[in-house]
């Protein structure tokens, strides 16, 4: 039995320590937000936060993270930050298929988390590890730096 905080409760899970934490929060929790593109740590599309640091839930055996304390999305949406990140990818134009946004949203608050008033290019860095298939980067880029003033 493995337990650690999800979006603020604690639970548990009976699954095998080495099945991935992107298939646990999605099939056993229904948390959904959190997409899979690539499995391969490459795309982001799955990217959570992990003790407040963004990582690739597609990487993660459940059996890493006993005692963790796990946000998806769905716990960002409760945050301030979200409703901040959330009117500004909407006034840039920033969503196109949609695919990729709860984890540019992640990526976004976890770069303004650390960094309220970044550049252009500390921007573009931040969401490095997302991948948009729309090619949407300017809007994206644009909605983190009205999201940040
Ligand atoms: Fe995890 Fe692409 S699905 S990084």
């Amino acid at each position: 039995m493995i337990k650690f905080t999800l979006n603020g409760k604690t639970v548990e899970t009976d699954a095998p320590p080495t099945a991935r934490l992107l298939d646990l929060i999605r099939e056993e929790f229904g948390l959904i937000g959190t997409k899979e593109g690539c499995g391969e740590g490459e795309c982001g599309a799955c990217s959570i936060f992990v003790n407040n640091s963004l990582q690739n839930s597609c990487l993660i055996p459940i059996g890493a993270i006993a005692g963790a304390e796990i946000q998806t999305i769905e716990g960002l949406m409760e945050t301030e930050q979200f409703k901040i990140l959330d009117e500004s990818y909407s006034e840039c134009g920033g969503v196109q298929c949609g695919y990729c946004i709860p984890g540019m949203v992640m990526a976004s608050a976890a770069l303004l988390s650390e960094n309220p008033n970044p550049t252009d290019a500390e921007i573009r860095e931040g969401i490095s590890g997302n991948l948009c298939r729309c090619t949407g980067y300017n809007m994206i880029v644009d909605a983190v730096e009205l999201a940040a003033k």
